[in-house]
């Protein structure tokens, strides 16, 4: 039999189909439940740090204090971006921030001095190299675009705390970094997702690091993915007061439009990342003097409740988009903070695709027509 008379069954999206194994992070959806390497992802979000989770990913355990510090310092000393890709970034200022960061990480492998070492050891010092490259490259690039110089990134300031320093030039405030921190910390890693997935894909086939990375910066820049908090605060900012948040929704659902924030491939209970966000949206909007948000938002969750009996629930994205709005970060760039927080989560898939290396290569049903003969050119109508 061959394969045109063969009964094919199709998974569409690939939902619901197992990939392969991982070690790195759990999704059960049906339970709301995320881990990291066995760490619960609550416990992380409360007690952990974003350096910690970092380390906890690409080693595979906590370190200890002396491991963390020399995690810490390695990170620190790895920010640079060389001066010829600040000049790219430079050129490519006016693109979107998601497309400048592929751009500049595809140059950066140009400077790398590993880029072709597709040993263990070298992509996880590439993994590092290019976590702590990728706030300098996205904060570089916003202060080109408004007129300012660069700065550099300040080793007495830990991760979070750096890259709200590199992005506003003054040093953040305690809250602010520790607020950045939890959202990095719940950023990291998560199954395969689409961009998880493009990195691996991009691995599969032994490219190096950096072009796995820029596959997973690709595929996580669409409003379906990484987009969806920028839609968010587009969506609350349409809405302007509470009041009108209902009628929005109503709309928008009657045109049969999705609401952005809401629903996952996955989680058909709650998104155990969002509660972490919605508390601290609230509290930070409080602290701001702008309650306003989280109470559109909040209206707009409320109309959306009915949609978890469907198992679309609120996902992380719906709370982020509005403490970078209130954090006072562009709108635009709240992508480039998703893939911030990201790069560790692809970074270790990658290893993990490397060490037991397949090459992903699905198959498509094709459904044109067949045995179409061919016209010479003169004899078309
Ligand atoms: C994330 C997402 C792409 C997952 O989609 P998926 O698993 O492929 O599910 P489907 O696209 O098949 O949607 C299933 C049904 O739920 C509906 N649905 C899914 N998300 C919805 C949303 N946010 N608002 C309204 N309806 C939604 C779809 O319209 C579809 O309805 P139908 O069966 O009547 O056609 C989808 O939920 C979405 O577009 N959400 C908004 C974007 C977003 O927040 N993304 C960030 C994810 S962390």
């Amino acid at each position: 039999m061959t394969t045109q008379q063969r009964e094919i069954s199709l998974a569409r999206g690939l939902k619901g189909v197992y990939l392969d194994t991982t070690e790195s992070s759990d999704v059960q959806g049906d339970i709301g439940k995320l881990i990291y390497r066995g760490y619960n992802i609550h416990d992380l979000a409360e007690q952990s740090t974003f350096e910690e989770t970092i380390y906890l990913l690409l080693y595979g355990k906590l370190p200890t204090r002396a491991q963390l510090n020399q995690f810490g310092a390695t990170l620190h000393q790895s920010g640079k971006v060389p001066g010829p890709v600040i000049d790219i970034i430079r050129s490519v200022q006016k693109s979107h921030p998601m497309d400048v960061l592929r751009t500049a990480v595809s140059a950066l492998s140009a400077f790398d001095p590993e880029t072709e070492d597709n040993s263990p050891e070298a992509t996880l010092r590439k993994g590092i190299r290019l976590t702590a490259q990728t706030p300098t490259i996205v904060c570089a690039h916003d202060r080109i675009r408004h007129g300012l110089k660069p700065v550099e990134p300040n080793p007495s300031l830990n991760f979070a705390a750096n890259f709200l320093y590199m992005l506003k030039g003054e040093a953040p405030s305690e809250a602010d970094t520790k607020l950045m921190d939890t959202d990095f910390i719940l950023h990291a890693d998560h199954g395969s997702n689409a961009s998880a997935f493009g990195a691996r894909v991009a691995a599969s086939t032994l490219a190096d690091l950096h072009c796995a990375v820029v596959a997973g910066v690709a595929t996580l820049k669409g409003p379906w993915h990484g987009g969806a908090a920028e839609k968010v605060m587009e969506m609350a900012l349409e809405i302007g007061e509470e009041s009108k948040a209902l009628s929005y929704i109503e709309d928008r659902l009657k045109k049969g439009d999705r609401v952005m924030g809401f629903g996952h491939r996955v989680y058909t209970a709650e998104d155990p990342r969002a509660r972490h966000l919605r508390d601290r949206a609230k509290a930070l909007g409080d602290r701001m003097g702008q309650p306003k948000w989280w109470r559109i938002l909040s209206a707009v969750e409320e109309r959306m409740r009915p949609y978890a009996r469907r198992g679309i629930c609120v996902n992380v994205d719906f709370w982020s988009g509005s403490i970078y709005y209130l954090l006072g970060i562009p709108e635009d760039l709240f992508i480039s903070i998703f893939a911030i927080g990201r790069v560790p989560g692809w970074a270790v898939q990658v290893l993990e695709q490397q060490k037991n290396n397949i090459l992903i290569r699905p198959l498509l049903k094709y459904v044109g027509p067949m045995d179409v003969p061919y016209v010479p050119i003169d004899q078309r109508s």
